[in-house]
Protein backbone atom coordinates (compact mmCIF):
# COMPACT_ATOMS: atom_id res chain seq x y z
CA UNK A 1 0.00 0.00 0.00
CA UNK A 2 1.39 3.72 -0.27
CA UNK A 3 2.01 5.57 2.14
CA UNK A 4 2.37 9.25 2.88
CA UNK A 5 3.04 11.71 5.56
CA UNK A 6 1.25 14.73 6.72
CA UNK A 7 3.14 16.58 8.79
CA UNK A 8 0.84 19.52 11.39
CA UNK A 9 2.37 21.86 13.88
CA UNK A 10 -0.49 23.21 16.55
CA UNK A 11 1.53 25.97 17.33
CA UNK A 12 2.02 27.27 13.84
CA UNK A 13 -1.20 29.58 13.45
CA UNK A 14 -2.01 30.42 9.55
CA UNK A 15 -5.48 32.05 10.28
CA UNK A 16 -8.87 32.18 11.05
CA UNK A 17 -10.96 30.08 9.62
CA UNK A 18 -14.44 32.16 9.40
CA UNK A 19 -17.41 29.78 9.13
CA UNK A 20 -18.46 32.00 6.23
CA UNK A 21 -15.98 29.50 4.16
CA UNK A 22 -18.59 26.71 4.20
CA UNK A 23 -21.49 28.77 2.74
CA UNK A 24 -24.30 28.49 0.51
CA UNK A 25 -26.04 30.40 -2.42
CA UNK A 26 -29.45 30.35 -3.28
CA UNK A 27 -30.61 31.72 -6.84
CA UNK A 28 -33.84 32.24 -8.56
CA UNK A 29 -32.97 29.63 -10.96
CA UNK A 30 -34.76 25.97 -11.87
CA UNK A 31 -36.28 24.68 -8.52
CA UNK A 32 -33.71 26.24 -6.04
CA UNK A 33 -36.39 28.32 -4.34
CA UNK A 34 -39.84 28.03 -5.88
CA UNK A 35 -40.37 23.98 -5.63
CA UNK A 36 -37.07 23.49 -4.15
CA UNK A 37 -36.32 25.25 -0.62
CA UNK A 38 -40.14 27.03 -0.89
CA UNK A 39 -43.17 25.37 -1.51
CA UNK A 40 -45.80 27.93 -0.06
CA UNK A 41 -47.92 28.02 3.16
CA UNK A 42 -50.54 25.46 1.21
CA UNK A 43 -48.47 22.97 0.43
CA UNK A 44 -48.90 18.93 1.69
CA UNK A 45 -45.01 19.23 2.44
CA UNK A 46 -43.93 20.15 5.90
CA UNK A 47 -43.33 23.64 5.71
CA UNK A 48 -42.97 26.76 7.83
CA UNK A 49 -44.62 29.80 6.56
CA UNK A 50 -43.45 27.93 3.15
CA UNK A 51 -40.09 26.52 4.12
CA UNK A 52 -39.91 23.24 3.82
CA UNK A 53 -38.81 22.07 7.42
CA UNK A 54 -36.74 19.05 5.90
CA UNK A 55 -34.49 21.94 4.11
CA UNK A 56 -34.30 24.06 6.85
CA UNK A 57 -33.26 20.63 9.58
CA UNK A 58 -30.60 19.75 7.00
CA UNK A 59 -29.00 23.08 6.83
CA UNK A 60 -29.03 23.35 10.59
CA UNK A 61 -27.44 19.58 11.22
CA UNK A 62 -23.87 21.11 8.80
CA UNK A 63 -24.14 24.36 10.81
CA UNK A 64 -25.06 26.81 7.59
CA UNK A 65 -23.15 29.84 8.32
CA UNK A 66 -24.39 32.35 5.32
CA UNK A 67 -26.74 31.87 2.40
CA UNK A 68 -26.40 34.27 -0.13
CA UNK A 69 -29.55 35.86 -2.37
CA UNK A 70 -30.95 36.08 -4.61
CA UNK A 71 -28.50 35.73 -7.43
CA UNK A 72 -26.63 35.19 -9.20
CA UNK A 73 -27.29 36.73 -12.56
CA UNK A 74 -31.08 37.06 -11.40
CA UNK A 75 -29.87 39.65 -9.06
CA UNK A 76 -29.06 41.96 -11.10
CA UNK A 77 -32.68 42.33 -12.42
CA UNK A 78 -34.02 41.88 -9.04
CA UNK A 79 -36.38 44.83 -7.81
CA UNK A 80 -36.68 44.15 -4.50
CA UNK A 81 -40.07 45.84 -3.50
CA UNK A 82 -42.03 43.46 -6.29
CA UNK A 83 -41.36 40.85 -3.60
CA UNK A 84 -42.58 42.90 -0.62
CA UNK A 85 -46.32 43.18 0.66
CA UNK A 86 -49.68 40.98 0.05
CA UNK A 87 -48.47 37.95 -2.14
CA UNK A 88 -51.77 38.51 -4.29
CA UNK A 89 -50.60 41.53 -5.33
CA UNK A 90 -46.54 41.30 -5.93
CA UNK A 91 -45.71 41.72 -9.52
CA UNK A 92 -45.19 38.81 -11.99
CA UNK A 93 -42.17 39.19 -14.14
CA UNK A 94 -39.83 36.82 -16.46
CA UNK A 95 -37.00 35.23 -15.00
CA UNK A 96 -35.21 36.51 -17.94
CA UNK A 97 -31.75 34.49 -17.03
CA UNK A 98 -33.04 31.23 -16.44
CA UNK A 99 -35.62 29.54 -18.14
CA UNK A 100 -38.38 32.62 -19.28
CA UNK A 101 -40.26 31.15 -16.49
CA UNK A 102 -42.76 33.24 -14.73
CA UNK A 103 -41.44 34.60 -11.28
CA UNK A 104 -44.35 35.50 -9.26
CA UNK A 105 -41.90 37.19 -6.59
CA UNK A 106 -43.60 35.37 -3.49
CA UNK A 107 -40.61 34.59 -2.08
CA UNK A 108 -39.23 37.85 -1.27
CA UNK A 109 -37.38 40.02 1.44
CA UNK A 110 -39.57 39.12 4.52
CA UNK A 111 -39.38 35.06 3.49
CA UNK A 112 -35.34 35.45 2.55
CA UNK A 113 -34.74 36.61 5.96
CA UNK A 114 -37.48 33.99 7.94
CA UNK A 115 -35.59 31.14 5.90
CA UNK A 116 -31.84 32.87 7.89
CA UNK A 117 -33.42 32.98 10.92
CA UNK A 118 -35.01 29.33 10.58
CA UNK A 119 -31.55 28.05 9.49
CA UNK A 120 -29.69 30.38 12.26
CA UNK A 121 -27.25 31.36 9.56
CA UNK A 122 -26.17 35.29 8.24
CA UNK A 123 -28.20 36.49 5.37
CA UNK A 124 -25.66 37.83 2.45
CA UNK A 125 -27.78 39.85 0.03
CA UNK A 126 -26.84 40.48 -3.47
CA UNK A 127 -27.77 44.05 -4.78
CA UNK A 128 -28.79 45.07 -7.75
CA UNK A 129 -26.31 47.36 -9.92
CA UNK A 130 -26.60 46.39 -13.27
CA UNK A 131 -30.21 47.35 -13.73
CA UNK A 132 -31.07 48.67 -10.61
CA UNK A 133 -30.77 52.45 -9.43
CA UNK A 134 -28.65 53.63 -6.78
CA UNK A 135 -31.73 54.77 -3.95
CA UNK A 136 -33.13 51.70 -4.90
CA UNK A 137 -30.64 49.45 -3.04
CA UNK A 138 -30.11 52.07 -0.42
CA UNK A 139 -33.52 52.26 0.14
CA UNK A 140 -33.37 48.17 0.72
CA UNK A 141 -30.99 48.99 3.31
CA UNK A 142 -32.79 50.94 5.05
CA UNK A 143 -36.22 49.54 4.53
CA UNK A 144 -34.30 45.88 6.29
CA UNK A 145 -32.40 47.69 9.02
CA UNK A 146 -33.41 50.95 9.66
CA UNK A 147 -35.00 50.76 13.68
CA UNK A 148 -36.55 54.75 13.47
CA UNK A 149 -38.80 56.90 11.97
CA UNK A 150 -38.22 56.71 7.85
CA UNK A 151 -40.65 55.81 5.00
CA UNK A 152 -38.77 52.64 4.61
CA UNK A 153 -39.11 51.56 8.17
CA UNK A 154 -42.72 51.80 8.08
CA UNK A 155 -42.94 50.52 5.08
CA UNK A 156 -41.40 47.40 6.80
CA UNK A 157 -43.78 48.10 9.76
CA UNK A 158 -46.70 47.83 7.58
CA UNK A 159 -45.70 44.42 6.42
CA UNK A 160 -45.79 42.84 9.48
CA UNK A 161 -42.29 43.28 10.62
CA UNK A 162 -41.81 45.69 13.58
CA UNK A 163 -37.88 45.38 14.34
CA UNK A 164 -35.23 45.47 11.87
CA UNK A 165 -33.14 42.42 10.59
CA UNK A 166 -29.23 42.63 11.12
CA UNK A 167 -27.53 42.56 7.80
CA UNK A 168 -23.73 42.32 7.51
CA UNK A 169 -23.26 40.72 3.85
CA UNK A 170 -24.24 42.82 1.21
CA UNK A 171 -22.99 42.39 -2.70
CA UNK A 172 -22.74 45.02 -4.76
CA UNK A 173 -23.53 43.46 -7.98
CA UNK A 174 -22.93 40.55 -9.79
CA UNK A 175 -20.76 39.08 -12.52
CA UNK A 176 -21.11 42.77 -13.52
CA UNK A 177 -18.12 41.89 -16.48
CA UNK A 178 -20.94 39.91 -17.59
CA UNK A 179 -24.32 39.25 -17.31
CA UNK A 180 -24.56 42.40 -14.19
CA UNK A 181 -24.05 44.97 -17.16
CA UNK A 182 -20.74 43.68 -19.12
CA UNK A 183 -19.48 46.64 -18.16
CA UNK A 184 -15.57 47.27 -18.27
CA UNK A 185 -13.62 47.47 -15.07
CA UNK A 186 -12.59 51.22 -14.67
CA UNK A 187 -16.44 51.62 -14.98
CA UNK A 188 -17.78 49.13 -12.64
CA UNK A 189 -15.39 50.03 -10.09
CA UNK A 190 -16.71 54.34 -10.42
CA UNK A 191 -20.24 52.74 -10.21
CA UNK A 192 -19.47 50.50 -7.48
CA UNK A 193 -17.88 53.63 -5.42
CA UNK A 194 -20.86 55.42 -5.93
CA UNK A 195 -23.43 53.00 -5.30
CA UNK A 196 -21.65 52.16 -1.82
CA UNK A 197 -21.65 55.31 -0.33
CA UNK A 198 -25.38 55.29 -0.35
CA UNK A 199 -25.43 51.76 1.26
CA UNK A 200 -25.66 53.16 5.17
CA UNK A 201 -25.06 51.58 8.80
CA UNK A 202 -27.90 51.97 10.86
CA UNK A 203 -28.06 51.89 14.37
CA UNK A 204 -26.27 49.21 15.26
CA UNK A 205 -25.99 47.41 12.12
CA UNK A 206 -22.51 46.77 10.02
CA UNK A 207 -22.19 46.22 6.25
CA UNK A 208 -19.91 44.14 5.03
CA UNK A 209 -19.79 45.41 1.77
CA UNK A 210 -18.39 42.87 -1.22
CA UNK A 211 -17.38 44.57 -4.79
CA UNK A 212 -17.67 42.46 -7.89
CA UNK A 213 -14.55 40.48 -8.18
CA UNK A 214 -13.26 38.57 -10.99
CA UNK A 215 -14.06 35.86 -13.04
CA UNK A 216 -11.45 32.95 -12.89
CA UNK A 217 -7.95 33.92 -14.25
CA UNK A 218 -9.05 37.92 -15.30
CA UNK A 219 -6.08 38.84 -13.08
CA UNK A 220 -6.60 42.15 -14.96
CA UNK A 221 -10.14 42.73 -13.29
CA UNK A 222 -8.68 42.06 -10.00
CA UNK A 223 -5.89 44.78 -10.77
CA UNK A 224 -8.43 47.43 -11.90
CA UNK A 225 -10.83 46.95 -8.74
CA UNK A 226 -8.19 47.06 -6.22
CA UNK A 227 -6.08 50.01 -7.62
CA UNK A 228 -10.09 52.06 -7.13
CA UNK A 229 -10.87 50.43 -3.61
CA UNK A 230 -9.61 51.11 -0.12
CA UNK A 231 -11.10 49.12 3.40
CA UNK A 232 -12.91 52.47 3.68
CA UNK A 233 -14.98 51.53 0.61
CA UNK A 234 -15.06 47.53 0.49
CA UNK A 235 -14.66 44.92 2.71
CA UNK A 236 -14.44 41.98 0.35
CA UNK A 237 -14.24 41.07 -3.22
CA UNK A 238 -15.76 38.13 -4.97
CA UNK A 239 -14.21 35.50 -7.08
CA UNK A 240 -16.60 32.99 -9.77
CA UNK A 241 -14.56 30.37 -11.02
CA UNK A 242 -16.58 26.92 -11.76
CA UNK A 243 -15.35 23.45 -12.36
CA UNK A 244 -16.50 22.56 -15.96
CA UNK A 245 -14.65 19.17 -16.84
CA UNK A 246 -14.57 19.58 -20.77
CA UNK A 247 -14.18 23.46 -20.74
CA UNK A 248 -16.13 23.65 -23.44
CA UNK A 249 -19.57 25.68 -21.96
CA UNK A 250 -21.97 24.20 -24.98
CA UNK A 251 -20.65 20.30 -23.53
CA UNK A 252 -19.57 20.25 -20.64
CA UNK A 253 -19.86 16.62 -19.64
CA UNK A 254 -22.45 14.55 -17.78
CA UNK A 255 -22.87 14.84 -14.06
CA UNK A 256 -22.62 11.00 -13.95
CA UNK A 257 -21.61 8.71 -16.79
CA UNK A 258 -18.11 9.99 -17.12
CA UNK A 259 -14.91 8.16 -17.64
CA UNK A 260 -11.68 8.27 -15.17
CA UNK A 261 -9.99 10.52 -17.31
CA UNK A 262 -12.50 13.06 -17.34
CA UNK A 263 -12.61 12.33 -13.02
CA UNK A 264 -8.77 12.89 -13.62
CA UNK A 265 -9.51 16.46 -15.61
CA UNK A 266 -12.06 17.26 -12.91
CA UNK A 267 -9.98 17.26 -10.11
CA UNK A 268 -7.07 18.67 -12.09
CA UNK A 269 -9.37 21.32 -12.58
CA UNK A 270 -10.50 22.20 -9.50
CA UNK A 271 -7.63 22.21 -7.80
CA UNK A 272 -6.39 25.05 -10.09
CA UNK A 273 -8.60 26.84 -7.22
CA UNK A 274 -5.60 27.48 -5.30
CA UNK A 275 -3.73 28.65 -8.01
CA UNK A 276 -6.05 31.39 -8.51
CA UNK A 277 -6.21 32.32 -4.38
CA UNK A 278 -2.80 32.78 -5.09
CA UNK A 279 -2.37 34.72 -7.70
CA UNK A 280 -5.55 36.69 -7.22
CA UNK A 281 -3.87 37.04 -3.57
CA UNK A 282 -0.80 38.53 -4.66
CA UNK A 283 -2.31 41.23 -6.61
CA UNK A 284 -4.63 42.39 -3.50
CA UNK A 285 -1.20 42.01 -1.24
CA UNK A 286 0.39 44.85 -3.04
CA UNK A 287 -2.90 47.35 -2.74
CA UNK A 288 -3.63 45.34 0.54
CA UNK A 289 -0.86 43.93 2.69
CA UNK A 290 -2.46 43.83 6.03
CA UNK A 291 -5.42 41.65 4.30
CA UNK A 292 -8.06 44.02 5.30
CA UNK A 293 -9.73 42.95 2.39
CA UNK A 294 -11.49 39.52 2.18
CA UNK A 295 -11.62 37.50 -0.78
CA UNK A 296 -15.12 36.15 -1.15
CA UNK A 297 -15.62 32.99 -3.36
CA UNK A 298 -19.08 33.36 -3.72
CA UNK A 299 -19.29 31.13 -6.71
CA UNK A 300 -17.24 27.97 -7.03
CA UNK A 301 -18.45 23.96 -8.10
CA UNK A 302 -19.04 21.49 -10.57
CA UNK A 303 -21.06 22.98 -14.03
CA UNK A 304 -22.40 19.92 -16.05
CA UNK A 305 -24.38 19.17 -18.41
CA UNK A 306 -28.45 19.67 -17.46
CA UNK A 307 -29.95 15.84 -16.72
CA UNK A 308 -32.10 14.60 -19.48
CA UNK A 309 -35.25 15.78 -20.32
CA UNK A 310 -34.73 18.61 -17.65
CA UNK A 311 -35.41 22.74 -18.93
CA UNK A 312 -31.79 23.96 -19.89
CA UNK A 313 -32.87 26.32 -18.21
CA UNK A 314 -32.86 25.05 -14.82
CA UNK A 315 -29.31 23.77 -14.67
CA UNK A 316 -30.48 20.47 -12.59
CA UNK A 317 -27.85 18.15 -12.36
CA UNK A 318 -26.68 14.45 -10.30
CA UNK A 319 -24.33 15.03 -7.75
CA UNK A 320 -21.57 11.93 -7.27
CA UNK A 321 -18.44 10.80 -5.39
CA UNK A 322 -16.61 12.97 -7.57
CA UNK A 323 -18.53 16.19 -6.66
CA UNK A 324 -17.86 15.08 -2.98
CA UNK A 325 -13.80 14.90 -3.80
CA UNK A 326 -13.83 18.05 -5.34
CA UNK A 327 -15.85 19.76 -2.43
CA UNK A 328 -13.60 18.20 -0.43
CA UNK A 329 -10.72 19.30 -2.44
CA UNK A 330 -11.84 23.16 -2.52
CA UNK A 331 -13.00 23.09 0.89
CA UNK A 332 -9.19 21.93 1.93
CA UNK A 333 -7.94 24.67 -0.38
CA UNK A 334 -10.30 27.79 1.07
CA UNK A 335 -9.10 26.60 4.46
CA UNK A 336 -5.44 27.34 3.90
CA UNK A 337 -5.43 30.40 2.35
CA UNK A 338 -7.99 31.70 5.24
CA UNK A 339 -6.04 34.69 5.61
CA UNK A 340 -7.48 36.28 2.67
CA UNK A 341 -10.54 33.91 1.63
CA UNK A 342 -13.07 34.81 4.12
CA UNK A 343 -16.37 33.59 2.78
CA UNK A 344 -17.16 30.85 0.19
CA UNK A 345 -20.74 30.16 -1.28
CA UNK A 346 -20.84 26.97 -3.08
CA UNK A 347 -23.46 26.53 -6.28
CA UNK A 348 -26.38 26.28 -5.12
CA UNK A 349 -28.03 25.02 -2.01
CA UNK A 350 -30.58 22.95 -3.41
CA UNK A 351 -31.47 21.60 -6.96
CA UNK A 352 -29.06 23.70 -8.91
CA UNK A 353 -25.80 22.84 -10.01
CA UNK A 354 -23.19 21.25 -7.42
CA UNK A 355 -26.16 21.28 -5.14
CA UNK A 356 -26.09 19.91 -1.49
CA UNK A 357 -29.76 19.39 -1.72
CA UNK A 358 -32.09 18.03 -3.82
CA UNK A 359 -36.17 17.43 -3.55
CA UNK A 360 -38.75 16.13 -6.03
CA UNK A 361 -42.19 16.42 -4.68
CA UNK A 362 -42.09 15.36 -1.10
CA UNK A 363 -38.60 13.37 -1.43
CA UNK A 364 -35.08 14.93 -0.51
CA UNK A 365 -31.79 13.71 -1.30
CA UNK A 366 -28.90 14.70 0.98
CA UNK A 367 -26.26 15.03 -1.67
CA UNK A 368 -22.62 13.04 -1.21
CA UNK A 369 -21.23 17.06 -1.73
CA UNK A 370 -23.54 17.38 1.64
CA UNK A 371 -22.18 15.15 3.36
CA UNK A 372 -18.52 16.19 2.87
CA UNK A 373 -20.17 19.78 4.28
CA UNK A 374 -21.43 17.27 7.47
CA UNK A 375 -17.79 16.18 7.80
CA UNK A 376 -15.62 19.39 7.21
CA UNK A 377 -18.12 21.61 9.67
CA UNK A 378 -15.75 21.53 12.96
CA UNK A 379 -13.13 23.83 10.86
CA UNK A 380 -15.66 26.48 11.12
CA UNK A 381 -14.03 28.93 13.72
CA UNK A 382 -10.90 26.62 13.89
CA UNK A 383 -7.51 28.06 13.47
CA UNK A 384 -6.02 27.12 10.82
CA UNK A 385 -2.39 25.20 11.41
CA UNK A 386 0.86 24.45 9.49
CA UNK A 387 -0.29 21.29 7.38
CA UNK A 388 1.92 19.70 4.53
CA UNK A 389 0.99 16.50 2.73
CA UNK A 390 3.82 14.69 0.88
CA UNK A 391 3.28 14.75 -2.53
CA UNK A 392 1.96 11.49 -4.13
CA UNK A 393 0.88 11.82 -7.51
CA UNK A 394 -2.15 9.78 -9.81
CA UNK A 395 -1.29 11.19 -12.98
CA UNK A 396 -1.02 14.52 -12.91
CA UNK A 397 -3.07 15.49 -9.51
CA UNK A 398 -1.52 14.94 -5.94
CA UNK A 399 -3.75 12.31 -4.67
CA UNK A 400 -3.77 13.34 -1.21
CA UNK A 401 -5.54 16.17 0.16
CA UNK A 402 -5.72 17.53 3.52
CA UNK A 403 -6.12 21.03 6.19
CA UNK A 404 -5.86 20.78 9.76
CA UNK A 405 -7.38 23.17 12.57
CA UNK A 406 -7.35 23.74 15.85
CA UNK A 407 -10.38 24.70 17.87
CA UNK A 408 -11.04 24.24 21.90
CA UNK A 409 -8.24 22.42 22.18
CA UNK A 410 -9.21 19.96 19.49
CA UNK A 411 -7.09 18.92 16.59
CA UNK A 412 -9.42 18.56 13.36
CA UNK A 413 -7.69 16.90 9.96
CA UNK A 414 -9.58 16.91 6.81
CA UNK A 415 -8.11 14.75 4.08
CA UNK A 416 -9.86 13.50 0.07
CA UNK A 417 -8.30 10.46 -1.29
CA UNK A 418 -8.77 11.84 -5.36
CA UNK A 419 -6.82 8.39 -6.36
CA UNK A 420 -9.90 5.94 -8.35
CA UNK A 421 -8.09 2.48 -7.34
CA UNK A 422 -5.15 3.62 -4.14
CA UNK A 423 -5.95 3.07 -0.60
CA UNK A 424 -3.43 5.07 0.81
CA UNK A 425 -2.26 5.24 4.68
CA UNK A 426 -1.32 8.63 6.02
CA UNK A 427 1.16 9.12 8.74
CA UNK A 428 0.33 12.41 10.57
CA UNK A 429 3.26 13.55 12.76
CA UNK A 430 1.74 16.02 14.98
CA UNK A 431 3.91 18.42 16.67
CA UNK A 432 2.69 21.51 19.18
CA UNK A 433 0.25 18.81 20.91
CA UNK A 434 0.58 15.66 22.68
CA UNK A 435 -2.70 13.45 21.36
CA UNK A 436 -4.26 11.03 23.73
CA UNK A 437 -7.04 9.79 21.14
CA UNK A 438 -8.37 10.06 17.65
CA UNK A 439 -12.03 9.31 16.08
CA UNK A 440 -12.59 9.51 12.41
CA UNK A 441 -15.48 9.74 9.78
CA UNK A 442 -15.38 8.67 6.44
CA UNK A 443 -17.54 8.94 3.11
CA UNK A 444 -16.32 6.34 0.14
CA UNK A 445 -18.18 5.08 -2.46
CA UNK A 446 -17.33 4.55 -5.91
CA UNK A 447 -17.01 7.29 -8.11
CA UNK A 448 -19.93 7.52 -9.77
CA UNK A 449 -21.94 6.40 -6.78
CA UNK A 450 -24.69 8.53 -5.95
CA UNK A 451 -27.70 9.40 -3.77
CA UNK A 452 -31.66 9.08 -5.68
CA UNK A 453 -35.04 9.13 -4.39
CA UNK A 454 -34.72 5.75 -4.54
CA UNK A 455 -31.93 5.46 -2.88
CA UNK A 456 -31.35 8.49 -0.91
CA UNK A 457 -28.76 6.58 1.66
CA UNK A 458 -26.56 4.96 -0.69
CA UNK A 459 -23.45 7.36 -0.21
CA UNK A 460 -23.03 8.20 3.62
CA UNK A 461 -20.83 8.59 6.34
CA UNK A 462 -19.51 6.08 8.34
CA UNK A 463 -17.11 5.70 11.27
CA UNK A 464 -13.44 5.84 9.88
CA UNK A 465 -11.68 2.28 11.25
CA UNK A 466 -8.46 1.19 12.21
CA UNK A 467 -7.28 4.32 13.47
CA UNK A 468 -3.49 4.10 15.77
CA UNK A 469 -2.12 6.49 17.69
CA UNK A 470 1.20 5.96 18.63
CA UNK A 471 3.51 9.16 20.62
CA UNK A 472 2.62 11.97 18.06
CA UNK A 473 1.60 10.25 15.21
CA UNK A 474 -1.71 8.78 13.89
CA UNK A 475 -2.00 6.74 11.15
CA UNK A 476 -4.47 5.32 9.25
CA UNK A 477 -5.77 4.43 5.79
CA UNK A 478 -7.81 6.66 3.64
CA UNK A 479 -9.91 4.27 1.27
CA UNK A 480 -9.45 5.33 -2.54
CA UNK A 481 -12.04 8.07 -3.41
CA UNK A 482 -12.70 8.91 -0.13
CA UNK A 483 -13.27 12.32 2.15
CA UNK A 484 -12.75 11.82 5.76
CA UNK A 485 -12.70 13.98 8.76
CA UNK A 486 -10.31 13.04 11.99
CA UNK A 487 -10.54 14.41 15.44
CA UNK A 488 -7.86 14.48 17.38
CA UNK A 489 -7.67 15.16 21.33
O1 LIG B 1 -24.88 29.95 -10.59
C1 LIG B 1 -25.41 30.14 -11.86
C2 LIG B 1 -24.93 31.44 -12.50
O2 LIG B 1 -23.55 31.37 -12.70
C3 LIG B 1 -25.10 32.68 -11.70
O3 LIG B 1 -26.38 33.22 -11.83
C4 LIG B 1 -24.08 33.59 -12.27
O4 LIG B 1 -23.62 34.54 -11.35
C5 LIG B 1 -23.02 32.66 -12.78
O5 LIG B 1 -22.65 32.93 -14.07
Amino acid sequence: MEKIGVYINTKDVKGHIDPEIFGNFSEHLGRCIYNGIYVGEGSSIPNTRGIRNDIVDAFKKIKLPVLRWPGGCFADEYHWRDGIGAKSARKKMINTNWGGVVEDNSFGTHEFFDLCEQIGCEPYLAGNLGSGTVSELSEWIEYITFDGVSPMALLRRENGREKPWRLKYLGIGNENWGCGGNMRAQYYADEYRRYQSFCKNFGENKLYKIACGPNADDYGWTEVIMQNLSPWTANGISLHYYTVPSGNWEHKGSARDFSDEEYYTTIRKTLYMDTLLTRHGQIMDRYDPDKNIGLVVDEWGCWYDVEDGTNPGFLYQQNTMRDAIVAACNLNIFAAHCDRVVMANIAQAVNVLQAVILTEGAGMVLTPTYHVFDLYKEHQDGDSVYCFTEKLTEGDIPAVSCAASVKDGVLTVTAANCSLNKDIEIAIDIAGTAPSGCTGRVLNAPVRALNDFDAPDNVTIKPLDGISLSGNTVKVVLPACSAAELTIK
